[in-house]
């Protein structure tokens, strides 16, 4: 609520760092408006010298996907269905990626900056999923940069992985505005993509991070307290099973750091999962 007499610049400076502490990062409004009621916004008109006077500067408008056909303004269940047959038909995690930035079926792509489709090694034994991208992996178009990213890497880092010998994907490829819990339907429309980017990765061994992908990619409603440290199998669309590993989700250990032990425990067990998988006796390396 803005007070009635005006603010002088100091301290709305003051107050615009006190949002941006608070992690504010989107200006809205205040009275709410329907964006899903709104059209698609106008494509550009072809170029002229008045058009292109009116056409914000490349520097001065933040790029933003564009919709490539009339967009789902709310999801809707033949969006899962169309999901499901697209996703079939990816041959390769290229052709997966390609798929995905063409469609158009989910709201969550006109609100995000960036497709997070996947980061690290596709040609890893290890692959790891988290839920969704926050604001720092929607900026740069890659899963797990922000904090919980950087400790999900010093995890890694703790049986003697990277980058570079894992890959990281997540269930949802965008951000949903201001890191709101996708909806059930959203998460309707991602499952065959993220369900054919596992099946055509094919890792060794596959690490569900925290309870929404755990639920989702191995169909339970059991929480990820009882859920992680066991093993189990998550079985993909053409029928690969593939051992899975549930463990606690990093941006709750930053919140919960005693439960870094559980998550440390469970590290252990993959490392020694994807050790004896490679046929490898030695308890060390
Ligand atoms: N949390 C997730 O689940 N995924 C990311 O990519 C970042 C944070």
């Amino acid at each position: 609520m803005m007070p009635d007499e005006p603010l002088d610049p100091a301290r709305l400076r003051a107050l615009l760092a006190f949002y941006a502490d608070a992690g504010v990062d989107t200006a809205l409004e205040e009275e709410p408006q329907n964006r899903f009621a709104e059209a698609p916004p106008a494509k550009p008109e072809p170029s002229s010298a008045t058009a292109e006077a009116r056409a914000p500067s490349r520097e001065s408008a933040p790029s933003r996907p564009r919709p490539t056909a009339t967009p789902a303004a709310v999801p809707d269940e033949a969006q899962a269905a169309r999901a499901r047959e697209l996703a079939r038909q990816a041959g390769s995690l290229e052709e997966l990626k390609a798929i995905l930035a063409e469609f158009d079926g989910c709201n969550l792509k006109y609100t995000a900056k960036n497709l997070v489709f996947a980061d690290g090694n596709p040609e890893a034994d290890l692959m790891l999923v988290g839920e969704a991208p926050g604001r720092d992996e929607d900026l740069q178009g890659l899963p797990f940069v922000g904090r919980s990213g950087k400790l999900l890497d010093r995890m890694l880092a703790a049986i003697g992985r990277d980058r570079t010998s894992a890959y990281i994907s997540n269930v949802i490829p965008w951000r949903p505005p201001g890191n709101r819990d996708p909806s059930p339907l959203e998460t309707e429309i991602c499952r065959p993509f993220i369900e054919r980017h596992i099946e055509l990765a094919h890792p060794k061994v596959l690490v569900t991070l925290g309870n929404p992908s755990t639920k989702l990619l191995l169909q339970t409603q059991t929480g990820i307290m009882r859920m992680r440290g066991n093993w189990a199998v998550h079985t993909t669309p053409g029928g690969l099973e593939i051992p899975t590993l549930p463990t606690l989700h990093p941006a709750y250990l930053l919140r919960n750091p005693a439960h870094k032990r559980l998550a440390w425990r469970d590290f252990l067990a993959i490392k020694a999962k994807l050790r004896e998988l490679s046929g490898s006796p030695r308890p060390e390396d």
